[in-house]
Parts: structure tokens; sequence; C-alpha cells
């Protein structure tokens, strides 16, 4: 069996240009042009071995989906999980509404101009438990700021979690913000797992252990404020 090094990791990701972009900084402003259609973009922040991204950009191809890791062997695995997904179709070299970006999260807004995503996913972020690291957590207020500005008109952040350290943290840091959340659960998966229900590789492994997950959606950009209030006032007037 060969062993893959470092090097070899690297060197297997950067034939892959197609699928996988390693300086998406080039690309702030032009995600529409990348995928070539103006589809709104779905992006998860900390894809991991990315089963989530592969599965929901094969599910919906109506719309764009990116997935940003920090770690090449992370970005590697995803994009096996997204080639052998996708089948066919990705042998050709790209996925057409699949995009993986090695990058760190700190500096998101310089990956994306302001409006460019319409979702932000953040699954299973790491919790950072202590205290002193609390501005790490992906929901922090320095983290949720750069979001609003890359988010668009309809934007929404969807955060799921097994750790109530991070998700308490969480539903305070977006409250303290005034932002709008909805669809809160402590135990997302009380009545079981819905067969068509897309999991990521941590929820499968925190469900299985018999954990509960944690999720919220937070309403960001102004038509999806309004509409979210239109939809509680009419579910009101009822
Ligand atoms: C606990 S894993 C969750 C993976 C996946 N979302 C899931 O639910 O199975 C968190 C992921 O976030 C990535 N991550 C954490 N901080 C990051 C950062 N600043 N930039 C990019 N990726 C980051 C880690 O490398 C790791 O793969």
């Amino acid at each position: 069996m060969r062993l893959r090094g470092r090097k070899g990791i690297r060197e297997e990701i950067e034939r892959q240009q197609e699928l996988i972009i390693l300086d998406p900084r080039e690309l702030k402003g032009k995600w529409s042009e990348v995928f070539g259609n103006a589809q709104p973009i779905h992006a998860e922040l900390g894809m991991g071995k990315g089963r989530f991204i592969s599965e929901m950009s094969l599910k919906h191809p109506d719309i764009n989906f990116i997935g940003i890791d920090m770690y090449d062997e992370l970005i590697r695995k995803s994009s096996e999980k997204a080639r052998a997904a996708h089948g066919k179709e990705s042998e050709q070299g790209a996925i057409a509404n699949l995009r993986l970006l090695l990058f760190n999260i700190e500096h998101i807004e310089d990956a994306f101009a302001e409006g460019e995503l319409e979702r932000i996913y953040l699954n299973f972020s790491d919790p950072w438990p202590k205290k002193k690291h609390a501005r790490r957590r992906l929901t922090h207020r320095g983290f949720v700021e750069k979001y609003i500005q890359i988010l668009n008109d309809k934007g929404e952040i969807h955060l799921k979690t097994d750790s109530q350290i991070l998700f308490e943290f969480s539903l305070n840091s977006f409250a303290d913000m005034g932002l709008r959340m909805r669809n809160i659960s402590l135990h997302l998966h009380a009545e079981g797992i819905h067969p068509d229900y897309v999991m990521t590789e941590y929820e499968t492994k925190f469900a299985d252990k018999g954990m509960n997950i944690h999720r919220c959606e937070v309403v960001i950009g102004s038509q999806a404020l309004e509409e979210h209030l239109a939809a509680l006032k009419k579910q009101q007037s009822l």
C-alpha cells in the first residue's frame, strides 16, 4: 500500500483545481462566475470530511455549495467523498455546484464579497469549552459580524451542535446582537432521524451515542426577516 505523506496529499489536492480552491481570496466577488450561474450559494464553515456538503450538493442541484476547512487531509477526504457521491458527473473534473476551499474561516471576509452568500452552515463547530478561548468560537460576535457582511437579503445561519456550552454561548451571542432566531431545538432527533435528513459525520457519531443534537436558525437578511415575521403573523392569526 502506498502511504501518502504531507507532500503527496498537497500534490493530490493541487491536481484538482476544478473542485478545490487553494487561494479563494482571488475569487472574492466572483463566485457566481466560478459556478457559471446566479444560483444561491450556501457554505459550510468547517466541513470536516465533507459528508454533509457532498450530499447536500447532490440533493440540491439548484444551489451552489462551498465547503471550507483548513486542513489539507480533510480537503482531500472531502474531495473523495464528493466524487463518490456525484459519481459519473465528477469524473469530468468539476462538480457543477460544489467547490471545496482550503481556508481559515478567521479571514472569511477576504474570500467573499458583501452579500455573496445566502446561507452559512455551522455544523458541530469546535466548542472551545474553556472560557478564555470563547473568542475562537465560530459564533463569537467577531465572527458573526463578518457573516452578516457576506450574507445577502435572504441570508440565514444554520447552527447544529452537540455542545451545550457552545449552544448556550451562541444563543446569547445572537440575542446580544439583536438577531432573530427560529426553530430552536434542544433535541433535534428526539423522534428519530428522518431517512431524508442529511447528517454530518459528527452528527452521526453523537446521535449514535444517544447524545442530544441542538439546532437553531438565525434570520439575518432583510427579506428573510420580513418573510419570517409575515409567516409568524399569519400563524398567530389562525
Ligand atoms: C468538529 S469538526 C466538524 C466537521 C463537520 N462539520 C461535521 O459536522 O462532521 C470541525 C471542523 O472545523 C474545522 N475548523 C475549525 N476551525 C476552523 C477555521 N478557523 N478555519 C477552517 N476550518 C476550521 C476543523 O478543521 C474541523 O474539520
